[in-house]
């Protein structure tokens, strides 16, 4: 494998995982196909864009010419490039079903007319609804799970990881589906709860809490979730299959702004609770134990430890989130349409 092909590499997790892989195997090719969506920044890659291993193309997924182009060459892919923010879905859904399922299928079609090695759809935990066993019994889903997405991202990402497994299927294509629980790290979009509560909080601005902030996450640091799809990308004989990655570490929305405000020395009084988003998830988490039993692998790192080298990131960064906040020009008003005036 010599030529990977990342899409949404300009992205938060993409951008992360180009980062790992140029650290971890320097001698492999890697092209970035991003369409610089709001949430593209090629900012998150100024220190290796003129790695001589690295190619940036701006474009769509859904170009079906352009993803053809690039699939030629491509060894292997690594399709992150989605609409990924839950509240903008339910405000307006279109986008998440044109990239998310259409720009998917454009990707799997290309990939299927050439000798592609691995193909990693990159899904997530929300595909599940809220983590249950048919029963009903709360408990961290399992990859056999039934998908009940709650949102509109959610069922677009839903649709993806089935046609990505359809692929494989029909196809025959070597896909592997992942699902990961929430990330957080560096180069997360401020919009996302992390990184807006942290840079709220730097600013002195209240921290908007939906409901009572008792919705629980499973919180990965970015890196464990490159890492574990490098492993993946090399894996053999695990083709259709589908591993959840997690850390197996839940925390309410309430922790999470309590424990930024103590490493930040803040006020609790910048916690704000505001209306509930509606089809909430009350918790995701996922059951790892696929990927430890046939990879021997599970996440490691300390959460408190990475949850202070994150904030001291957003600290060091200002000029790279100021500039997001201020100058994209629909974020001030999304952000008072979406928290009631209340950031
Ligand atoms: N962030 C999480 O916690 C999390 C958890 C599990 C899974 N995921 C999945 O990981 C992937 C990456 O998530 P993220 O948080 O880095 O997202 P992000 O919103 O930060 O980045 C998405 C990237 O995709 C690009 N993109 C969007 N539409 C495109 C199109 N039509 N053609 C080409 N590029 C396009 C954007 O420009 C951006 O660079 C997504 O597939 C997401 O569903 C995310």
């Amino acid at each position: 494998m010599k030529h990977i092909l990342v899409t949404g590499g300009a992205g938060f997790i993409g951008s992360n995982f180009i980062h790992y892989m140029i650290q971890h195997h320097p001698e492999y090719r890697i092209t970035n196909l991003d369409k610089l969506t709001y949430a593209g920044n090629l900012e998150n890659l100024r220190d290796i864009e003129a790695h001589p291993t690295y190619t940036f193309v701006q474009g769509d997924i859904c170009d079906a010419a352009l993803v053809e182009k690039l699939m030629q060459p491509a060894d292997a892919v690594v399709h992150f490039a989605a609409e990924t923010h839950v509240d903008r879905s339910i405000m307006d859904a279109g986008s998440f079903i044109t990239t998310d399922v259409y720009g998917t299928f454009v990707l799997l079609e290309a990939a299927r007319k050439y000798p592609i090695e691995r193909f990693i759809q990159i899904s997530t935990d929300e595909v599940y609804g809220t983590a249950m066993s048919p029963e009903g019994v709360s408990r961290p889903s399992l990859e056999t799970d039934a998908l009940m997405p709650l949102s509109p991202y959610a069922a677009s990402k839903s649709g993806a990881d089935r046609l990505a497994f359809s692929y494989w299927a029909t196809h025959k294509l070597p896909v592997i589906i992942t699902r990961c629980s929430n990330n957080y790290g560096p180069y997360q979009y401020p919009e996302k709860l992390i990184p807006l509560f942290v840079t709220n909080a730097l600013d002195n601005i209240p921290m908007p809490v939906y409901g009572d902030g008792q919705n629980t996450r499973d919180w990965i640091y970015v890196e464990e979730h490159c890492a574990a799809v490098d492993l993946l990308l090399h894996s053999s004989g695990y083709d259709g299959e589908i591993f959840n990655i997690g850390a197996n570490r839940e925390y309410s929305v309430l922790q999470i702004s309590d424990l930024i405000l103590d490493i930040l020395g803040k006020p609790k009084s910048l916690i704000r609770f505001v209306q509930d988003r509606p089809g909430h998830v009350p918790r995701h988490a996922v059951d790892t134990a696929k990927l430890r039993r046939c990879f021997n692998w599970s996440a490691s790192v300390d959460f408190h430890a990475m949850l202070e080298k994150t904030v001291q990131w957003y600290r060091e960064h200002e000029t790279w989130w100021r500039r997001i906040k201020e100058q994209d020009a629909g974020y001030k008003q999304y952000y008072q349409q979406q928290y009631q005036g209340n950031v």
